[in-house]
């Protein structure tokens, strides 16, 4: 089978690592992809994710059996359905899904149609009005843009002032362009967050072990947000044997109102949920695998991941279709000095094959590029450097090893990923002494 993986990232390096083991895959082709993805053997096509006309003519031209998009611009576009009116299979949701991680009104809207769990919100069009309702409910608040906004258009606003200029941000100044036209201004959650994975077929919905992604730019929880500094699977908070009740709760309700509307769900849906002493809630939707959740998940799962995506888009998922190893699985990304705010590109990385000789770690490449037999950074996360390990912390010490072989000509850092669940498991193994 001939197959095209759609985006650049870490997510998308490992998805063609998954992809091609299978014995079913002669050809992965990625738009555009990055030098992990070549060196994977991959053959890199100069064609933009979000430009649908451009992967429909490649997907036609090369004879592509089976399309996956790794990130939600392709998907919210409607590539899927492009995909589906030219005859080629594809593994996501079409537009009117992609809507639950592009609108957050309608996300919210599915959410109550469906009976999910989540924070009391209300949905503004007029900047006046939503000031008002700030005013009236006060902080703490959370305002979010409805679109999508890169994973910047959500201020957890601490004071009601904090709260009426995000408002006057997103609606009046449109810092997030059109995705602003709307606005949903929610409750506060309190809670450890964790990411909840299912694959869909439409109707069946099979979930992933849970996952953790780390946000902080440094130690310690400190330090500007980022695009995700790293992540690990399973997420202490959430163990496996509470996937299936999870699903009930927060997955199955979905599919089943998008099957109503006449959308069966088709991909990988992602609960971003916040464990409550209320119990779960669900802050968001995504339509697609997280980065970097996607590099520990798929390190974990065993199977043919080709199989698996056939089986969703022809709607005969089952639960023995996956499996996946007990280890757990730690991603660390490393990134250039300075990000997330300014760092440089075109640093020169060595030292990659040493760190995929390293026991269970394998190096994902989130921002680099290939040029000749060099492999350049081109953005500020660079690597993904991903390990499986019998314990939290054993997949933890080996990424890090991983992380001590990579040399580059300039400064790079990474974070504590895993310092947190380790503190997790300690604290309840001592309760259960
Ligand atoms: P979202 O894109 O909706 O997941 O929001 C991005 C981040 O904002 C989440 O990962 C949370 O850390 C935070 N957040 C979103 N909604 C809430 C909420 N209702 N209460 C507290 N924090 C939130
Ligand atoms: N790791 C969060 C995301 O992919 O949106």
């Amino acid at each position: 089978m001939r197959i095209l993986v759609i985006g650049s990232g870490g997510r998308e390096h490992a998805l063609v690592w998954k992809l091609k083991q299978s014995p079913r895959v002669s050809e992965v082709f990625v738009a555009p992809g990055n030098g992990g993805t070549a060196r994977e053997g991959a053959i890199n096509v100069a064609v933009d994710a979000g430009d649908l006309d451009g992967l429909v003519e490649l997907a036609r031209k090369e004879k592509i059996d089976l399309v996956v998009p790794g990130p939600e611009l392709p998907l919210t576009g409607g590539i899927t359905d492009r995909m589906r009116e030219a005859g080629i299979p594809c593994f996501g949701p079409d537009a009117y899904c992609a809507r639950l991680e592009g609108s957050k009104a309608f996300a919210k809207d599915v959410m109550n149609r469906a009976g999910v769990p989540t924070a009391r919100s209300q949905v503004f069009t007029d900047p006046d009005k939503a000031k008002n309702a700030v005013v009236k409910l006060g902080a703490p608040l959370v305002v979010k843009a409805d679109g999508l906004a890169a994973g910047k258009g959500v201020v957890v606003a601490r004071t009601t002032q904090e709260a009426l200029d995000a408002v006057d941000d997103i609606m009046c100044k449109r810092a997030h362009g059109a995705a602003g036209a709307k606005l949903v201004i929610e409750e506060f959650l309190v809670g450890e967050e964790a990411s909840f994975l299912c694959l869909c077929d439409g109707k069946t919905a099979v979930p992933l072990p849970s996952a953790q992604d780390h946000k902080a730019a440094y130690d310690g929880d400190q330090g500007p947000n980022t695009g995700g500094m790293g992540a690990y699977s399973p997420a202490p908070i959430l163990p496996y044997d509470q996937a299936e009740a999870m699903a009930d709760m927060v997955i199955r309700p979905i599919l089943a109102a998008l099957a109503r509307d006449g959308h069966p769900f088709v991909g990988v849906l992602y609960a971003g949920l916040m464990m409550t002493g209320n119990g779960p809630k669900v802050l968001e939707y995504n339509t697609r695998f997280g980065d970097p959740e996607c590099q520990p998940l798929l390190m974990r799962l065993e199977g043919d991941l080709v199989q698996i995506m056939l089986d969703c888009i022809e709607g005969r998922l089952r639960p023995e279709s996956l499996s996946h190893t007990s280890q757990t699985a730690l991603g660390v990304v490393v990134a250039a000095e300075g990000y997330p705010h300014a760092y440089p590109k075109g640093m020169v990385i060595e030292g990659l094959d040493e760190a995929d000789a390293l026991p269970g770690v394998k190096v994902f490449h989130s921002g680099t590029s290939m040029d000749g037999d060099k492999i350049l950074s081109s953005g500020g996360r660079v690597l993904c450097v991903t390990a499986l390990g019998d314990t939290l912390a054993d997949a933890q010490a080996r990424a890090y090893e991983g992380v001590k072989a990579i040399r580059m000509d300039k400064s790079f850092h990474r974070s504590d990923i895993g310092q947190k669940g380790i503190r997790r498991l300690e604290q309840l193994a001592q309760e259960e002494k």
